[in-house]
């Protein structure tokens, strides 16, 4: 049992916030076009985001047991079909998939972290950023390289089962984090370009909205606050009964939209201060634009080795969560311990990530839906399957689950609010995840 709100929110959060805001966000809004693409990524967050958020936590703390066997237990309770367990599948599935780029783009960071600690005792200052991260790609050696180190810190702290620890030392790290972002914003003013960032992170241009944008941006919201693959039901199963779901809901998801947003303010005014085209940055941006600041800051290297190790700390929180639906998994399984199937589940995940690492070098003329091999893994899970697991969940928590079991979980919530959470959860949720899904296949 979390012994308050405040380690459960905690605890969420750390799962929430990771590259998915400091990597994924601001490359998307670059790719997407910025405002209108930011828009409708906070219309996500709070219209569709929430209250599954909501929705996971309440069927997490009535079943208290892992995603799986919860949805076997309100089934089998409620007379429903075993059908709905499928629900816990597709979310292991996602989380695999995720997890195979999110450690490679983790070993990014590790990577970034030790190429300026190096320049600290006298190495290549990274003078031509775009070449550096080119070079980067370009390796296999050094991506497998850092892919690996990345797993075997993330199925560490799962096999010995010492995430409480680590849950400890984010409490510090991650208020550090959202300083170092602070200061970088910071620097932003310095550069003059802050008002640039705020109109093209703000003004909506709905001339560049097209299909794949809103897929996007309703994919992000998603990957964002850990949702649609039973994540964060997992950790509802160890929420006290007297806490408020909707508050605890509504607090980690801010918490991760602020930080995103953070990240957006942090790092554009670089961007325009820099003369890069802000236009379709990609998954190098945060890689090609910052260290162009650092090299312009005083204290610029200590301050790089302090981001990119905070970030890849980030990164480690939310790779634990992605590990544990798996690892789980395989421990109901039965016949293995905890610490053998952590290591299992890591290392199927180690080897689908072999598949992201060598996309950007030996398979790079490999296309699947017009993206190479890591956009493509990146798409079909955080685009595809999160917004089809969160639908399911939607649909099964206001339409399946007894009533009084989810009226039972949301005492607080007066009449009128339960109508809202049920008519969000049961109609426009699923509604917008399936008008986004059908105008990004129209075209
Ligand atoms: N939300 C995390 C991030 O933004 C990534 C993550 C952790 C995740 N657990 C998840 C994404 C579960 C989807 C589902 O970096």
């Amino acid at each position: 049992m979390w012994s308050s709100r405040l380690a459960f929110i905690l605890a969420a959060s750390g799962s929430a916030v990771g590259l998915g805001n400091i990597w994924r966000f601001p490359y998307l809004a670059s790719d997407n076009g910025g405002g209108a693409f930011v828009l409708i990524y906070l219309g996500c967050i709070a219209l569709v985001g929430l209250p599954i958020m909501a929705a996971e936590i309440l069927m997490g703390r009535h079943g208290r047991m892992s995603p799986v066997n919860t949805l076997r237990k309100l089934t089998s309770e409620g007379g429903h079909s075993k059908g709905w367990v499928v629900i816990g599948w597709i979310g292991m599935a996602a989380a695999v998939m995720i997890l195979s780029f999110y450690s490679v783009v983790g070993g990014w960071t590790l990577h970034y972290a030790w190429l300026y600690v190096e320049q600290l005792f006298g190495g290549a200052p990274i003078t031509d950023p775009d070449a550096t991260f080119t070079a980067m790609l370009g390796s296999p050696g050094t991506l497998v390289f850092w892919h690996t180190v990345f797993m075997l810190l993330t199925v560490g702290v799962v096999a010995m089962g010492v995430e409480k620890g680590l849950e400890r030392a984010v409490k510090f790290l991650m208020p550090l984090l959202f300083l170092i972002l602070l200061g970088l914003f910071a620097y932003g003013l310095s550069t003059g370009k802050v008002g640039q960032a705020f109109e093209f992170l703000f003004t909506p241009d709905f001339s560049k909205v097209h299909g794949s944008t809103w897929l996007a941006a309703l994919g992000q919201a998603f990957f964002s606050l850990s949702l649609g693959m039973c994540g964060i039901m997992t950790y509802g199963a160890y929420l006290p009964r007297d806490i408020s779901i909707p508050r605890v809901a509504a607090t980690v998801a801010l918490t991760d939209t602020s930080v995103a947003l953070l990240a957006g303010l942090a790092i554009f005014p670089v961007v325009f201060a820099f003369g890069i085209d802000p236009a379709g940055g990609g998954p190098g941006l945060i890689f090609t634009s910052l260290p162009l600041a650092f090299n312009d800051m005083a204290f610029g290297i200590p301050y790089a080795i302090a981001f990119f190790v905070l970030l890849a700390v980030a990164a480690w929180t939310s790779s634990i969560s992605l590990l544990e639906p798996p690892t789980a998994f395989i421990v109901e399984k039965g016949r293995f311990s905890r610490k053998s199937a952590a290591l299992l589940a890591a290392a199927v995940i180690w080897a689908l990530g072999l598949v992201t690492a060598l996309g950007f070098n030996v398979w790079a003329s490999v296309r699947i839906f017009g993206r190479d091999l890591q956009g493509a893994v990146e798409f079909i899970a955080s685009d595809l399957m999160l917004p089809v697991g969160g639908l399911l969940i939607a649909v099964f928590a206001a339409w399946v689950l007894r009533k009084d079991i989810s009226r039972g979980e949301l005492p607080d919530l007066g009449n009128g609010g339960y109508t809202a959470w049920k008519v969000l959860c049961g109609i426009l949720a699923p509604g917008m995840v399936l008008l986004i899904l059908y105008m990004k296949l129209a075209g």
